[in-house]
């Protein structure tokens, strides 16, 4: 076969069966120059499994305090360069109320690993969210099974823990202290206790092969997650990977790409570092498989303060002018925002 059919037939495999074995993948990862097929066959799937409906979420960063010290983050403990606040629990409320009047059907919750923040305090902002009608994702990192079981019975519906990547050795290191298997056992322990399970990969961290991104892919796949969001690593001045060279944008597209094509009804989130490298990021991620945005709905100077980053999006706009902003590129591309919760409808 020519390199063209060799690689058309993968795109094809995908996009029927939804599987690949990992020398699969990494071969389209690779290759460059079929790129625009492998996007054109995610968006045909995203559209077929998904529909056109274009889910939104708002954001509440409400601490950017964390015990942890991940290398590539902004908002390690060991970054005295960052202002840290954390919101009281009287303005997530009011914040969420304000998502709620944009029109959002769910709020994602996340923060650094912040133990001022214990359970009860937790358990009384999820219950005090869930009684406005909305949704809640949490993102606030890694927690014993008690934890998260107070915060399934409090009423939340989803929880986002990243992998980072699936190469143990490789999270380790970038994961100072952490260990990789409690965060399988964090993914695991949510999947049992009922959460739609979001994780995903950051693409581009220094020491990443090709080979290890087909394996979170693979992973995605095994422990059927219902939501995954990949983005580009990048950079943090202020931290210890400040000259690293980062993730591109193509290649995290290109790892999305790839996992609608294997897990084609999830949500999939058109990510705000996406963006931050490109200023079209988000809408050519919604044409490249993504089916979820998830704007920003902190108001003020916190923005400025969840620095994860450089050159991150929104921070200087507020959450009225982000919510008209992404439901004109939503339409511009002739989708639709949905009115729905967005849960993951199990299709296939
Ligand atoms: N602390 C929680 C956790 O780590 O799961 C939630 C908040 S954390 C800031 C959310 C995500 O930000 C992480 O999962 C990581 O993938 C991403 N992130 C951190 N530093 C980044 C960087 N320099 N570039 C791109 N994404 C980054
Ligand atoms: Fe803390 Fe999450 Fe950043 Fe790691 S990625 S330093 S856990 S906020
Ligand atoms: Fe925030 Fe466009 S979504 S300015």
């Amino acid at each position: 076969m020519t390199e063209r059919s060799n690689i058309q037939a993968l795109i094809d495999k995908a996009e029927t069966t939804h599987t690949l074995t990992k020398d699969e993948l990494v071969t389209l990862l690779q290759d460059r120059q079929y790129e625009a097929e492998v996007f054109a066959a995610a968006d045909r799937v995203r559209q077929k499994y998904v529909g056109d409906e274009v889910h939104l979420r708002g954001l509440i960063e409400f601490s950017n305090r964390c015990k942890q010290n991940c290398l590539y983050c902004g908002l390690r403990r060991d970054n005295s360069k960052v202002s840290r606040y954390r919101l009281d629990v009287d303005t997530i409320i009011d914040f969420a109320v304000k998502a709620k009047s944009y029109g959002y059907r769910t709020v994602v919750l996340q923060s650094g690993e912040d133990e001022w923040f214990d359970v009860d305090k937790m358990v009384d902002i999820i219950k005090k969210i869930k009684e406005l009608g909305l949704a809640i994702t949490i993102s606030v990192g890694e927690k014993s099974r008690e934890v998260y079981q107070a915060y399934r019975n409090a009423g939340a519906d989803r929880y986002l823990l990243r992998i980072e990547t699936t190469d143990k050795e490789l999270y380790e290191k970038l994961d100072p202290g952490m260990s990789w298997d409690n965060r399988m056992r964090c993914l695991y322990d949510l999947k049992e206790l009922g959460f739609e399970l979001g994780s995903g990969c950051l693409v581009g961290i220094p020491g990443q092969t090709v080979e290890s991104l087909a394996d979170d892919i693979l992973f995605f796949k095994e422990i059927d997650a219902d939501m995954i969001g990949v983005g580009p690593f990048i950079p943090n001045p202020d931290t210890p990977l400040a000259d690293e060279a980062g993730g591109t944008f193509e290649l995290s597209t290109k790892v999305m790409a790839l996992i609608r094509l294997l897990l084609p009804d999830i949500n999939i989130p058109a990510t705000t570092a996406m963006e931050s490298l490109n200023p079209q990021g988000r809408v050519l991620a919604l044409q490249r498989g993504a089916n979820v945005v998830m704007p920003n709905v902190t108001e003020g100077e916190y923005r400025q303060l969840y620095l994860l980053y450089p050159g991150k999006i929104c921070i200087n706009d507020t959450p009225a002018h982000c919510r008209s902003c992404i439901t004109g590129k939503i339409t511009g591309i002739g989708r639709k925002v949905s009115e729905t919760h967005g849960y993951r409808v199990k299709r296939a």
